[in-house]
This record gives C-alpha cells, sequence and structure tokens, in this order.
C-alpha cells in the first residue's frame, strides 16, 4: 500500500512542484488534499514552464491519473483555465485522468470579494491573504453550509444553492464592509456555465485511491502551502484555512494511516514567506536582494500566484525540525542550493533565545506571538563561488556545498535524499 506524501516544510514556495514531479515519474495517481489556487506549483520541463494552482503538477506525466480531493477548496473558473493552458501544451485532458471530488468544497467569486474584503478591513493586522477567497471557503464549509461539487450534478437545486448564497455574501459585503453590492442572477447563469463545465471530472474519489492502493499502485500525495501555515500547528493567526500538513492527507483523501511509506519534506535552503506574520530569520538588506534575485527570472522569490516580492532569510533548523516533527518525514528534498552560489558565509538558525533561554526545538506552539519573541541564534557555514546548475553527482558539488548538505543533516537527523540546483526537471542530484 504505497502512500508518498511531499509536504512543505517552511511557509510554502518551498519547490513542492519540482519535487512532485519527479516522483509522478513513477506514481499512478497524483492527488491535491488541501486548500485551493492560492498554490503555486512551478515546473520546468526544458524550455516549457508550468504553472499551476489547483490541478496537481503530476498531470504532466502522461500515464498519471490526478485528483481533486474532498479536503480542498475547488474554483471551478481556475480548473477550466488550467484544462484548457495543459491542452494547449499538449497534454491529454479527460475524465479518465483527471477526478474531482464529489465532497470537495466550491469557490465562488463571492468568496473572493468577501476573502480581499475581509482581509482589507483588518488594517494593519492584514493576513495578506492571496485574495482566492480560500478562508471563506472553508468557513462555510466549517458552518456546513458550503456549496459542494457533488451539488452541481442536480443543475436546478444547485442553480437555487448559488442564487441564495450570492444573496448571503452581499449582505456580507454591503453591511459589514460597505462594498458594492454584486449582481445575483449574472453570478449565478456565469457560475453555472462554468460548473457545467467540470461536471464530467466530478467523482466519489475514495474508492478510486482505495482500489490503487489495494492493488500496490503508488499514489502521491502532494500538499500545498507548507507545514508552517498549517491551521493548528503554523504559526496562527497567519495561516491558511486548511490542514497543510500530512495529517490532512487522511480527511482530505479519504484513507487510512497504514498507507504511508515515505514522508518528503521539501525544504528551500533557505527561508521565504509571502504575507504578513513572524519571521525570525528574515533578511532585509543586501542579502535579501541576493536570495529574492531581481524578478527577472521565474524561480526568483515572486509569489507564482501573486506576484508578491516574497521575504526572505536564512534557512531556519529549529522550525525545519518541529516541520519534521508534526509531519514525521522520513526524508528530505533539498531545492535551490543553487542559489547560494557566491555568498562568503553562509548563516543557519540552529537555536532561539527567547526570554533569556536557549531553545534547540520549539517548547512552544507555533503561534505568531510566541515565534515574534524569539531571536535566531546562527552557526555560520562557509560559502562557496561555483555555479552548482551543472551539477548532477554528489560529488560534482564543491567542498563547501556539501558541507552545507551535511551540516542540515546532522542537526535534523534527517537524510536528505535529493538536491535540486535549478529549475529544470534535470538539475537534480540524488544521492545513496
Ligand atoms: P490564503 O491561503 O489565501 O488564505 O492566505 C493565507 C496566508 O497563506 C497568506 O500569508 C498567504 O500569503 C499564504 N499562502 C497561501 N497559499 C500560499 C502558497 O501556496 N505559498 C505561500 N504562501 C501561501
Amino acid at each position: 500500500m504505497p502512500l508518498d506524501i511531499v509536504i512543505g516544510t517552511q511557509w510554502g514556495d518551498e519547490g513542492k512542484g519540482r519535487a512532485v514531479d519527479l516522483l509522478a515519474q513513477d506514481s499512478h495517481l497524483v492527488a491535491r488534499y488541501n486548500g485551493g489556487d492560492n498554490a503555486g506549483h512551478t515546473v520546468t520541463v526544458a524550455d516549457k514552464i508550468y504553472k499551476l494552482h489547483v490541478i496537481p503538477t503530476g498531470v504532466i506525466h502522461p500515464q498519471t491519473i490526478c485528483i481533486l480531493g474532498n479536503g480542498m477548496v475547488v474554483n471551478p473558473y481556475t480548473v477550466i483555465e488550467e484544462m484548457d493552458m495543459l491542452r494547449s501544451a499538449g497534454i491529454e485532458i479527460n475524465p479518465d485522468r483527471l477526478m474531482i471530488s464529489d465532497a470537495a468544497q466550491l469557490i465562488t467569486p463571492g468568496h473572493r470579494l468577501l476573502d480581499r474584503a475581509q482581509d482589507a478591513a483588518l488594517g494593519k493586522n492584514q493576513i495578506g491573504t492571496t485574495g482566492r477567497g480560500i478562508g471563506p471557503a472553508y468557513v462555510d464549509k466549517a458552518a456546513r453550509s458550503g456549496l459542494r461539487v457533488g451539488e452541481i450534478l442536480d443543475r436546478q437545486s444547485f442553480a437555487d444553492r448559488l442564487r441564495a448564497h450570492f444573496i448571503e455574501i452581499n449582505k456580507l459585503l454591503t453591511i459589514l464592509y460597505s462594498q458594492p453590492e454584486i449582481d445575483v442572477e449574472l453570478y449565478t447563469s456565469d457560475y453555472l456555465e462554468k460548473a457545467e463545465m467540470i461536471r464530467p471530472y466530478i467523482k466519489r474519489i475514495g474508492p478510486e485511491i482505495q482500489a490503487a492502493l489495494k492493488v500496490g499502485k503508488i499514489v502521491l500525495a502532494e500538499g500545498a502551502q507548507g507545514s508552517l501555515l498549517d491551521l493548528e500547528q503554523g504559526s496562527y493567526p497567519f495561516v491558511t484555512s486548511s490542514c497543510t500538513t500530512a495529517a490532512g492527507i487522511f480527511s482530505g483523501l479519504g484513507i487510512g494511516i497504514q498507507a504511508v511509506r515515505k514522508v518528503i519534506g521539501v525544504t528551500k535552503a533557505f527561508q521565504t514567506r509571502v504575507g504578513s506574520g513572524p519571521f525570525p530569520t528574515e533578511q532585509t538588506a543586501e542579502i535579501a536582494e541576493f536570495l529574492r534575485g531581481s524578478g527577472s527570472k521565474p524561480w526568483d522569490e515572486f509569489g507564482t500566484t501573486t506576484g508578491r516580492p516574497r521575504r526572505v532569510g536564512w534557512l531556519d533548523l529549529v522550525l525545519l525540525k518541529y516541520a519534521q516533527e508534526i509531519n514525521g518525514i522520513t526524508e528530505l528534498f533539498l531545492t535551490k542550493l543553487d542559489i547560494l552560489s557566491g555568498l562568503e558565509q553562509i548563516q543557519v538558525c540552529v537555536a532561539y533565545e527567547k526570554q533569556g533561554r536557549r531553545l534547540d526545538t520549539l517548547d512552544f506552539s507555533c503561534d505568531a506571538q510566541s515565534l515574534a519573541q524569539c531571536v535566531p541564534v546562527y552557526e555560520s557555514l562557509p560559502g562557496w563561488q561555483e555555479d552548482l546548475s551543472r551539477c548532477r553527482r554528489w560529488r560534482d558539488l564543491p567542498v563547501n556545498a556539501r558541507v552545507y548538505v551535511e551540516t542540515l543533516e546532522q542537526k535534523t537527523g534527517v537524510p536528505i535524499r535529493t538536491i535540486s540546483v535549478g529549475s529544470e526537471r534535470t538539475a537534480t542530484i540524488y544521492r545513496e
């Protein structure tokens, strides 16, 4: 029963798309289980760059079946856009290889408007959401009033439910947030048209996944966002509204825990964050510009979903160890090691100082208030000047790059099995 899990260990944008793309080569089924089109997974194959927000990255491999799990919030507009983009890139999309859980929740344009109005109303306490309607859609789910994908199958009652939803959104927008009203009939008819286009892809996905696992086919769970954005374990309230950790897979796909084979934690060689919230190792001066890049290259640190410049800083091993604990990570996939080339010294946060005490691991919940009181304790490692983008074997790496990787392994106690040194699929080093 081989279930492999790909999890982000930071605040998202670790390069999970890169890891999933490589692992999907040997997988039968690739499933997303949380979040929605707030995610942005990028894969580069030869001269083609695929940016996916909602359809699993594994779709690029023709043998995979791709699933949007019940734990997700699904915006049909984005699904259709991505299907079109993939088809025009020559990738086959049909209901035999793309399935959307009937129990997933729907995101509407009303949720998006509400998301933006709510976040703006927080003023200086803004979360800095992606504005994709994620929070409001999950609120509706928890309130048991959300629209489920399976409702699309009964067009008449779905139209009534949609109308009622947009009327409710209007009340919230106008009364609470002084926003203009939306045209309920226009929004309803447009949404019905889009919903009709995803109708053939709606399925009960549980049996599909169970059947694959029973016959020993590899199922790959593609996490979205990162562990530190998890609603339960992340830097609350500066988090997303879903379970981004490995725990979310079981409820988000409807499978049991015994199937797990590997939990692969994807970690960038430095730290980034989009939106507000504490970031102990954040850098603002030249080093920030160095790590972020200018924005001229697709892999520079600017949001795939929002285009916002990402906040950047040194790798934080206290948080990496925390992510490892809460996910049960069995191996690490290190991305963007090549970006560190050219630095004289590289800092790594190995502990925190909090109220006069040294902490090697978190002894408090990762909430924003506690994290904001932590001052990083750094260890300085020698950098390297060589370009790594052509390295394909461990021994091709300069000695200081190897020392950097080995230090991370030694401090976390988790093997780093894969290292990416460029955005292209082949720019990868596999280790024994
Ligand atoms: P939301 O998920 O749009 O509600 O945004 C909540 C927080 O999570 C914000 O700080 C976003 O910037 C962040 N966030 C959501 N999705 C991603 C992602 O895929 N990568 C990085 N940050 C994300």
